[in-house]
């Protein structure tokens, strides 16, 4: 397997509008990210992703692109950014930027000139059709909800965005937007960043003539991922884009990937002819979900995170590679999801660490996750910024007539905002994050949860991901050994074995509140202690021992 220091990385995930305010107008900036270049050198990150700091209407906070080449003005100027970029370079920190080419904000320029009539020159940079009989050119429903289909007055067609309204799908289709996309991108490139994050990346080629998405129940709009998710000319784009850009430079990138599977990862991060180098994949976010998808959250069982995760980590291994993450500013708070946001947040959240950072892939932590940050629990929908939430309350509430505390409820459990909460720096008002008002409330617990109090803490959840990070420098069988699952039925412990030349590493992990039992075969006997987030733990490995709620022990054999 080829070395690649992308594989060695550690990458850390800023969302800029919730990271740091340097001006006090409540909304965080690039020179907020600046002035904590050193917090990030001292957790030992190698690489920061940058969610969108584009110029943008932020109908959707940045991943809704007026200029592609242009700095939000919330965020500051471009001097600020290349100040950013130079600073973290000095710091050894590599910068990966968000590339957000599905759709653009129908605030483009392109996009302005394009529905201005249907011969202008540039129509074809968007997907253009006239309607069906007085009805959406066909039943796609959009991910914000709704139709996926907006009527233009102004030029009679309708066009498609499979977001909001305000974010119109490109046309990947027309050679020149094509030539525009690989354009930006060495604009970026050329200006030092070193990679990218490549926003809903497989969505890019719709299948010709868009057709009717089956119809599953009695809502209007309807799933109609069989006709864009991996379309069918998603790796010929994929492939012309590392042509004519990525190959000329040592970029990373990441391709966000909604309903990817682990064939399909195998597929596109392969050494030899994939299009990324990893992926973002969902299915492991998805075992919380019920039938009726990600607002009907469940009771969730270890056994499906581990045949998921087992089935990542043994396809992709020796050929292709996995992103490991359990957060980012899309997904819930994972210490409140698969650990335990109350008595047990410090342990749990040193669990996760460990049971993440020892698969075989690089691992994300999204801003916050670091402290053990949590959900957040609003009781007025009023408190709630994001468009996806409030689009979906708007429909349940107002449109169905559902209960608004069940509505509210689902929106605690898996809301957007549950990780976009501003980051918590300090005790002092507004956890320190802004001098001004927040454009989003900050967590209430952020006088027990904040940055300076875990620096001030040998043994906070900041030190055990420091260590973490530290470790991965250490043990080439982070990096190359493979995985093995063992007790694959237990409801409460995931352990597995990673394997290099001649080294083992046995993780164990209680992801329960009970006391358990560990019984592992004499084999895996002594070794030494690498890892633990209890005090007193055996030095050494014994085939009996027990795990404490939340507890994680590493051994290395
Ligand atoms: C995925 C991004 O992570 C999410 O925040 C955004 O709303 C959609 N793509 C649309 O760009």
């Amino acid at each position: 397997m080829a070395q690649q220091w992308w594989k060695e990385s550690v990458v850390y995930q800023i969302y800029p509008r919730s990271f740091n305010d340097s001006n006090g107008d409540g909304i965080g900036d690039i020179r907020g990210i600046t002035e904590k270049l050193d917090y990030l050198n001292e957790l030992g990150i190698d690489v920061v992703w940058l969610s969108p700091v584009y110029k943008s209407p932020n109908d959707d906070n940045g991943y809704d692109i007026s200029d592609y080449r242009k700095i939000m003005d919330e965020f500051g100027t471009m001097e600020d950014w290349e100040e950013m970029l130079e600073g973290m370079h000095q710091h050894g920190i590599r910068l990966v930027m968000d590339l957000v080419v599905n759709h653009s904000s129908d605030e483009h320029a392109w996009f302005t000139e394009a529905r201005k009539s249907k011969d202008n020159p540039f129509r074809e940079y968007y997907i253009w059709r006239e309607s069906k009989e007085d009805q959406p050119p066909n039943n796609w429903g959009s991910f914000f909800g709704g139709s996926a289909w907006e009527y233009d007055e102004e030029s009679e067609e309708y066009f498609l965005h499979l977001f909001s309204k305000k974010q119109p799908d490109l046309n990947w289709e027309n050679e020149k937007l094509r030539e525009e996309v690989y354009d930006l991108m060495k604009f970026w490139l050329d200006k030092g960043v070193d990679g990218f994050r490549m926003d809903v990346i497989n969505l890019i080629s719709k299948t010709p003539g868009l057709p009717d998405a089956e119809v599953t129940d009695d809502s209007p709009y309807q799933w109609g991922g069989d006709y864009f998710v991996n379309g069918p000319k998603f790796v010929e784009y994929m492939n012309e884009m590392n042509e004519k850009v990525l190959s000329k430079y040592d970029a990373m990138t990441v391709g966000e990937m909604p309903m990817a599977t682990p064939e399909d990862g195998k597929k596109y991060t392969n050494e030899n002819d994939g299009i990324v180098n990893m992926l973002f994949q969902f299915e492991h976010m998805d075992v919380t979900s019920g039938p009726g998808g990600k607002w009907d959250q469940q009771a969730w069982k270890l056994t499906d995170l581990k045949r998921i995760i087992s089935k990542w980590q043994t396809e992709l291994h020796g050929t292709g590679w996995n992103s490991l993450y359990m957060e980012n500013h899309d997904q819930p708070r994972s210490v409140s999801v698969f650990g335990d946001d109350q008595e047990y947040r410090v342990e749990s959240a040193k669990m996760l660490a460990a049971w993440l950072h020892f698969l075989q892939g690089t691992p994300y932590i999204y801003q916050g996750q670091e402290l053990g940050m949590t959900n957040v629990y609003f009781d007025d929908i009023k408190d709630y910024e994001d468009i996806e939430t409030l689009n979906m309350y708007n429909e349940e509430i107002v449109e169905k007539g559902r209960n608004p505390e069940e509505v509210l409820d689902a929106i605690h459990k898996k809301g957007r905002d549950n990780a976009r909460t501003p980051m918590q720096w300090t005790d002092e008002k507004n956890a320190g994050f802004t001098t001004g008002t927040p454009w989003l409330k900050v967590n209430g617990n952020y006088h027990e949860i904040n940055a300076r109090k875990a620096l001030s803490d040998e043994n906070s959840i900041f030190y055990f991901y420091k260590n973490l990070i530290r470790l991965r420098k250490e043990l080439p069988v982070l990096i190359h050994g493979n995985y093995q699952l063992l007790l694959e039925e237990n409801e409460n412990l995931y352990v597995y074995t990673r394997s290099y030349q001649d080294t083992t590493l046995v993780i164990a992990a209680n992801f329960s509140k009970e006391m358990c039992e560990l019984n592992l075969p004499e084999t895996l006997n002594g070794g030494k202690l690498l890892v633990h987030n209890y005090h007193d733990v055996a030095n050494q490995l014994q085939n009996e021992s027990n795990m404490r709620p939340y507890e994680v022990k590493v051994y290395m054999l």
